[in-house]
């Protein structure tokens, strides 16, 4: 079947779901790996949603084996601008690849925050994902300051149009963008619905400049902030929500797995 992009196509046969779990700076190597063969058991392979977990770089290598001949794809947290040499402490792309890493989150809000990072660098580090065929999960949005001052649209906007700086077409539908107010960020404050689709809906109307409507129906916009099972169906039945990028609640089994069959409800 040839899926044309027309605004009729049902989104869901344009993107499919997409649910990745942050685990952030916690989980020891021994930790991440009876995390995940929970989620194995129950979800390991489910294909109607896309099931990424990204554990810290010391667990990825086990994580990796953990998942070996399941659906589920391992994604990283960072990596470094360039392919290698005296960058102390940093990890490349051909690392994570050689560790059969697919995804990697990049410009996080905490990475934004605490190590500085800026549009130009997080652009440096989508070109350099993309040219190693890692798919990046670019982070973008707004303090809570921002919101209250109505500046929350330019904000994401300015964030987008570097972060994906020169980008071609072909190489777009590779990217995942994770919407992120950074106000509902590990703080129990979910964005709400209305709150969360008119910015996705921005973030698509950029794409489609950016790269033309039938490349912008491809892209993938995942909303995260507190996202959790109570919250999940209302916010992953709205159009341009294509799945969620999980903190806290995917760091339980449980939380995890009931956060991929809300999304593969909303089908
Ligand atoms: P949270 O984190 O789900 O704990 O709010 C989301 C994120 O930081 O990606």
């Amino acid at each position: 079947m040839t899926i044309a992009s027309s605004p009729s196509t049902p989104s869901m046969l344009l993107r499919k779901k997409l649910i990745a779990g942050n685990w952030k700076m916690n989980k020891t190597s021994a930790d991440a790996v009876s995390l995940v063969k929970e989620i194995v058991t129950v979800v390991g392979k489910e294909h109607d949603v896309e099931i990424v977990v990204c554990p810290p770089f010391t667990a990825l290598e086990s994580v990796a084996r953990a998942l070996e001949g399941t659906a589920i794809k391992l994604g990283a947290q960072n990596m470094h601008t360039e392919p290698a040499g005296a960058y102390t402490g940093e990890i490349s792309a051909a690392m994570l690849r050689a560790l059969f890493t697919s995804y990697v989150i990049l410009g996080h809000s905490e990475r934004r925050t605490f190590f500085k990072e800026s549009d130009a660098l997080i652009n440096q580090k989508v070109l350099a994902a993309l040219k190693s065929q890692l798919k990046p999960i670019v982070c973008v949005g707004e303090t809570l300051q921002e919101r209250e001052s109505g500046a929350t649209l330019k904000v994401v906007q300015t964030q987008v149009e570097h972060g994906l700086q020169g980008v071609s077409k072909e190489l777009a539908t590779s990217v995942v963008i994770a919407y992120e107010p950074v106000w509902a960020i590990g703080t129990g404050r979910v964005a709400t619905t209305e709150q969360a689709q008119e910015v996705h809906a921005f973030i698509r109307s950029l794409l489609s400049k950016l790269f033309g409507e039938p490349v912008a129906q491809k892209i993938r916009i995942l909303y995260g902030g507190s996202m959790k099972p109570a919250n999940a169906p209302e916010l992953l039945a709205q159009k341009d929500i294509d799945g969620g990028l999980i903190g806290g609640a995917s760091l339980e089994a449980r939380s995890f797995v009931d956060l991929v069959k809300a999304a593969a409800a909303t089908k």
